[in-house]
């Protein structure tokens, strides 16, 4: 192997070399894309050594070389590999937190005792897409690796798909996902996880086999080749869409296939491409279908099928958890795309770059919510900061009152504790941080807390409202009763006379009717009618007055059971029911 060619062989894009003199110092600009994976070659410092200059008898052997990184390198993204001498990428680089690198390296031929310097200015591409992003809308649980063969995938179904014929059961198949196992007929398989939280599956099969079959007379009789359906969850919205093709017919195949620069077999026929968006929730049911005409009309068929997100075992992800995640520093890996959240202090593609920072961490954590009446604590940590002087400053909510400075001094961190918060600590919360250096950092926290916690109310959110007959719970006056219910739990029915609201409105009624304590409706009894239940006029009676009387001789009958109510001094008989005559 020539080892020092003074020519430039190089894996990457070698931009710029100049100062190709001995025992000058050499520069090499060269650029590489930020997605490089750690191990690649960056360079071959041997290369760029003139040999004329060392013993040629001694150039060969490596034993008698040493490079070493000297300078640059400050977050060790590089090193030298240790048998082959060649520069390597060590660690993920990440464009948008250094795109650009100067290292100096030695190279010494230890027998001649000769040495070179090489300025490598490495410049980091930026690679759309990369590095991947970590979306909490589809955090995945993080599964305790049991050790076990079990074959894990981030989204579980229950390992089955329905199609439907007009609402009709036809056939349950095997789930997509698990579309590839034990069919020898499927020869590609592969999943794309997006950062958006959708998932893009694509099989390509020589044959449609088994349960597969049942697809066969749709794709090739009114298909003509080609089935797209439209897929929807379970509240109605978009969740993507599935195609099948045989590609013998149609090979226009979805547009993310053709981004993806998915390679398919040649010897694959049919093709599945699964496009599912916004798997959020645990549980996603989804219906896709479409209308097609047969002979005899159209038909609805659909394919349904569930997804719930599981996760992956610690320290894996993607579709199959197959992938190994790269987070370091207690970094939580995302189980789609094993993108990294970092703890404070750390950034990069893999949490491995120390970054100094003033953060304020709310235990308990972010996305719980925050109620008066419970404890908080607000914790400034200042990782990767020699901290001369730590200090919390409160400006309050209500702009009248002052603002207040809590000195902590010399801390890597302090913390403010509300036990419990109220109301009136609202405000904004900054810590200011002056590191050792004279370098100055500050982060805000607001703290909003205008809740009582489910079921309390007052000041301070210490009574507890237990309200019944649906009574909600107000946070200053306790139970707001429902129409017709008073009562500090709503236990009490309007008192008579009273409805409505806070049973704070009086019944019109007359007659001492009673009404109806939800909407104040007088209740007339016998002999009442009308609104306010007037009595019945003469010569009627009964319920809502309807009946009329058939007293005869001007009689009066009794506005409530009907009866004639005979006039003194004379003689009455009654006869059948209510009639009164002459005796
Ligand atoms: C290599 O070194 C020799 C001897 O010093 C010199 O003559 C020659 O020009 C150098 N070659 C290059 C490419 O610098
Ligand atoms: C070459 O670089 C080394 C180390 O960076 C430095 O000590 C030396 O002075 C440089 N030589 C020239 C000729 O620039
Ligand atoms: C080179 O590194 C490998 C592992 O990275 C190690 O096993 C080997 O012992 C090292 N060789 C030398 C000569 O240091
Ligand atoms: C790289 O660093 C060296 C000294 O270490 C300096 O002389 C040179 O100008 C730097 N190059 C660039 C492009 O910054
Ligand atoms: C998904 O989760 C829901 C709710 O936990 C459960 O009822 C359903 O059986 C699960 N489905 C699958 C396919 O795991
Ligand atoms: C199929 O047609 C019916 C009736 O026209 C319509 O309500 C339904 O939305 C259609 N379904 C699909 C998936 O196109
Ligand atoms: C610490 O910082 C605060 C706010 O910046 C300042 O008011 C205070 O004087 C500082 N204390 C020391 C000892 O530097
Ligand atoms: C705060 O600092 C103390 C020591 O100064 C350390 O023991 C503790 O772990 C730190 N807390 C956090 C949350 O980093
Ligand atoms: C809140 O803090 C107080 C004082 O330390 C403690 O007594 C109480 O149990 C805490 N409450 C909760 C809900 O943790
Ligand atoms: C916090 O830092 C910002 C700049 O990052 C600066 O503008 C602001 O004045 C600082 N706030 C305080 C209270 O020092
Ligand atoms: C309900 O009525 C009581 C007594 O009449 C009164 O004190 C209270 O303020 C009323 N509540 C509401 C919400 O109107
Ligand atoms: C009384 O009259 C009202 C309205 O005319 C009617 O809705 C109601 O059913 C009647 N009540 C009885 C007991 O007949």
């Amino acid at each position: 192997m020539a080892l020092c060619t003074c020519g430039a062989f190089l894996l990457v894009q070698l931009l710029y070399v100049s100062g190709f003199q001995p025992k000058q110092n050499i520069s090499v600009l060269i650029e590489i894309p930020e997605d490089v994976s750690p191990g690649s070659e960056v360079l071959r410092p041997l290369e760029f050594v003139n040999c004329s200059t060392a013993n040629v008898a001694y150039a060969g052997n490596l034993q008698s070389w040493s490079v070493r990184i000297t300078g640059g390198d400050d977050f060790g993204r590089f090193q030298v590999h240790n048998t082959s001498l060649t520069v390597t990428v060590a660690a993920p680089l990440d464009f948008e937190l250094y795109s650009r690198y100067n290292l100096s390296v030695e190279v010494e031929h230890t027998r001649e005792n000769q040495n070179w310097f090489i300025n490598i200015v490495i410049t980091v591409r930026d690679v759309s897409g990369y590095p991947p992003l970590y979306d909490k809308r589809c955090e995945t649980p993080v599964l305790s690796d049991i050790g076990g063969t079990e074959d894990y995938t981030v989204l579980t179904s229950d390992g089955t798909m329905d199609a439907f014929l007009n609402g009709e059961h036809i056939v349950t198949a095997v789930d997509l996902i698990k579309w590839h196992t034990g069919d020898p007929s499927v020869v590609n398989n592969v999943v794309v996880m997006r950062d958006d939280c959708s998932v893009l599956l694509l099989v390509g099969m020589t044959t449609l086999i088994g349960r597969k079959a049942f697809l066969a007379p749709w794709l090739h009789g009114f298909g003509a080749g080609r089935l797209e359906v439209q897929c929807h969850y379970k509240n109605r919205k978009d969740a993507g869409k599935m195609t099948l093709l045989d590609i013998s017919f149609d090979n226009n195949l979805p547009r993310w296939v053709q981004e993806s620069r998915i390679k398919i077999d040649e010897s694959v026929r049919y093709v599945v491409a699964a496009e599912l968006n916004d798997v959020w929730s645990t549980s996603n049911r989804i219906r896709c279908g479409k209308n097609v005409s047969f002979s005899d009309g159209p038909v609805l068929a659909e394919i349904t099928a569930e997804y719930n997100i599981t996760g992956c075992p610690e320290g894996r992800y993607g579709l199959y958890c197959d992938h190994d995640c790269v987070c370091k520093n207690g970094a939580r890996c995302h189980g789609f795309n094993g993108a990294c959240k970092c703890r404070p202090g750390w950034r990069g593609r893999a949490c491995d770059i120390p970054w100094a920072e003033v953060v304020i961490i709310a235990t308990p954590g972010d996305s719980v919510v925050k109620y008066i009446g419970t404890n908080l604590t607000l914790t400034c940590l200042a990782p990767h900061i020699q901290v001369a002087n730590m200090t919390w400053l409160y400006e309050a909510e209500n702009k009248n009152t002052d603002t207040e400075m809590i000195e902590k001094g010399p801390v890597q961190n302090s913390s403010v504790k509300f036990q419990p918060i109220y109301e009136s600590a609202n405000g904004r919360y900054t810590c200011l941080v002056k590191a050792e250096d004279g370098e100055r950092f500050n982060t805000t926290f607001i703290l909003s807390v205008k809740e009582c916690p489910p079921n309390r109310y007052g000041d301070v959110c210490s009574q507890v409202c237990d309200c019944e007959y649906g009574g909600t719970c107000d946070r200053w006056e306790g139970c707001l009763c429902p129409p017709g219910r008073h009562g500090d739990r709503c236990e009490h029915t309007c008192a008579p006379d009273t409805f409505g609201w806070n049973c704070s409105m009086k019944c019109n009624c007359e007659n001492k009717a009673l009404c109806d304590p939800v909407n104040g409706n007088c209740i007339c009894a016998e002999g009442q009618w009308g609104e306010f239940c007037h009595e019945c006029a003469p010569g009627i009676f009964g319920w809502n007055c309807s009946m009329k009387c058939h007293c005869l001789n001007n009689a009066s009958c009794d506005a409530v059971n009907g009866s004639c109510i005979c006039a003194a001094g004379r003689v009455w008989r009654v006869l059948s029911g209510r009639l009164c005559t002459q005796g």
